[in-house]
């Protein structure tokens, strides 16, 4: 694989795609919203877009409860729609990824319906089922991460199903050849079609322990704690056997040309790398959640930089990701000046980015009334703060009513200042957020240095983190600081010279004296060395 292939270079836009752009007045975004908003990511520079699953679905789980997959819902549009929008995207030289959920289907899918009516259906071992426990009850200990447990009882089989998620999503049986050719299948359905490359959806779930044990209970877990934290996932997650299963997806995706297989892996760093696969078989980039956990610290983000970069496997490539629609926005957590720090960081960092639609904006906190509440998860464990629906509002694009998303009534609030936080008013704005990314997005381009140039950490200290990128000759230093108050930072040893390419403040240059930088509060700047 070249170094310099698409997917390592580029970067990643993840859409949502209820809450892009709608095109019909029904509140919802669709496929053609995207479409006539294409605009934007070419202006803002990304290389891929990342479409989050908009396949036909009763929308328990909006969307990652797939009723079947090789369609289009009609909320989101047709099959035609797709066609149109992968060739757009294609006309502009942007990839197109999209979601692949084969853990589990929706439990409206033709193939759970077969298989649940009756025991002796050839689609029966299609999913996971399994008899009362001796004496009755469930099975095992095994939780919903949706809370509750994760069996439910069929009353007219008199056996119960699995579902790592909703009851109304079913997990499949992967042990299964059929399930596997079958979903080989739909891979290449979409790779027929276009796709560049998959999202997959836990790919980490997708094996389970063959004699199903009893989780160990965690000693850790608080009552203000969501259910699935009452054990530990050892025997439910991350088997040794999921590995072969993704090499098979691998394999499919090796029969076309240059696409991506990215895997969505909540695991500890070692546990992790392991994804890459032996001898890189696994996925491409199996996403690295780890800045989303980390405390907002310059010492621990280093220490974390520097441990992620020692634990990939030789020839893996790293990859960087700050926000997604199950994770609280970027600005929530670290407010809206070190937004624009992470962005710096995010898109300095050594491996491929992936933004979330809306961060650009520094879009942050928007309160969902209870009443308005749409996350089956807030529903069904309320009052823990576990609501997903704050991170998936609607895309703000300009002045007008619902800020051009919809003429209807948008399916969640917009932030309250939706009339000034908006693309078209932040495009106007030089020292907004919005024109950060941009710039940023630009220094990426032009400097191999800042992609796919090598990682040399410098500097963590107190509130700074500072690292060096480099390409041939290039050498550039990127200086953040993560405190409220200005800080000096000595340049590295021997430098003769440092010139400023980019700072996160949009006036004024941070001042460099001799050997030392003085970085302004919540600033991040890239030098280029001499
Ligand atoms: C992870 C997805 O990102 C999330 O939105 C979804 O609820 C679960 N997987 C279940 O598919």
């Amino acid at each position: 694989m070249p170094e310099n292939t698409w997917w390592k270079r580029g970067i990643v836009y993840q859409i949502y795609p209820r809450s892009f752009q709608d095109s019909n007045g029904d509140g919802i975004g669709d496929l053609e919203g995207i479409r006539r908003r294409l605009d934007h990511l070419a202006w803002l520079g990304v290389d891929a877009v990342w479409l989050s699953p908009f396949y036909p679905s009763p929308m328990a789980d909006f969307g990652y409860d797939v009723a079947d997959y090789c369609g289009v819902d009609p909320i989101f549009g047709s099959l035609g729609d797709f066609d149109r929008l992968v060739g757009e995207v294609h006309g502009r030289g942007l990839k197109l990824i999209v979601d692949f959920v084969p853990n589990h289907t929706s439990d409206q899918h033709e193939w759970f319906k077969e298989s649940r009516s009756s025991r002796g259906s050839p689609k029966r071992d299609w999913y996971i089922w399994r008899d009362p426990a001796p004496g009755g009850g469930l099975p095992n200990n095994w939780n919903s991460n949706f809370g509750g447990p994760g069996w439910t009882f069929d009353a007219a089989t008199g056996q119960y199903y699995y579902h790592a998620f909703l009851k109304e999503q079913p997990d499949l049986n992967w042990r299964n050849p059929q399930v596997r050719a079958a979903m080989h299948d739909v891979l290449r359905f979409w790779l027929r079609r276009g796709v560049d490359g998959f999202r997959v959806d836990v790919i980490w779930h997708l094996m389970k322990d063959e004699g199903f044990r009893d989780n160990p209970v965690n000693p850790a877990y608080q009552a203000d704690q969501p259910d699935i934290n009452r054990t530990l996932q050892i025997h439910s997650t991350d088997q040794p056997e999921v590995h072969g299963i993704i090499a098979g997806m691998r394999r499919v995706l090796e029969e076309f040309d240059d696409r991506v297989l990215i895997g969505e892996i909540y695991l500890p760093l070692d546990r992790l790398v392991t994804y890459y696969g032996e001898n890189l078989t696994g996925a491409h980039l199996p996403f690295n959640f780890q800045l989303i956990h980390m405390a907002w610290r310059a010492q621990d983000i280093a220490a974390l930089v520097e441990e992620y970069e020692g634990a990939i496997p030789p020839g893996g490539w790293p990859n960087w990701v700050l926000g997604n629609h199950d994770q609280a926005r970027i600005a929530v957590r670290v407010g809206a000046a070190q937004a624009r720090v992470a962005a710096m960081l995010l898109l300095t960092l050594r491996g491929t980015p992936t933004m979330y639609y809306g961060d650009e904006l520094g879009i942050s906190r928007v309160e969902i009334p209870p009443d308005a509440v749409q996350d089956p998860w807030e529903r069904n464990e309320p009052g823990l703060g576990l609501g997903r629906d704050p991170q998936r509002t609607p895309m703000q694009w300009d002045g007008s009513p619902n800020a051009g998303f919809t003429t209807g009534r948008p399916w969640l609030p917009l932030t309250p200042d939706h009339g000034t936080r908006n693309v078209a008013m932040m495009q106007e704005d030089p020292s907004s957020i919005l024109n950060l990314y941009r710039r940023l997005i630009q220094l990426r381009r032009r400097h191999l240095a800042l992609s796919v140039g090598d990682y040399v950490g410098a500097h963590a200290d107190g509130q700074v983190f500072a690292y060096e990128r480099r390409f041939g000759t290039e050498r550039l230093l990127v200086a953040l600081n993560f405190g409220h108050a200005a800080q000096a930072v000595p340049l590295p040893e021997g430098v003769a010279g440092a010139r400023v390419l980019l700072s996160t403040h949009a006036s004024g240059e941070p001042a460099i004296h001799g050997q030392e930088l003085a970085l302004r509060p919540d600033e991040g700047v890239v030098l280029a060395l001499s």
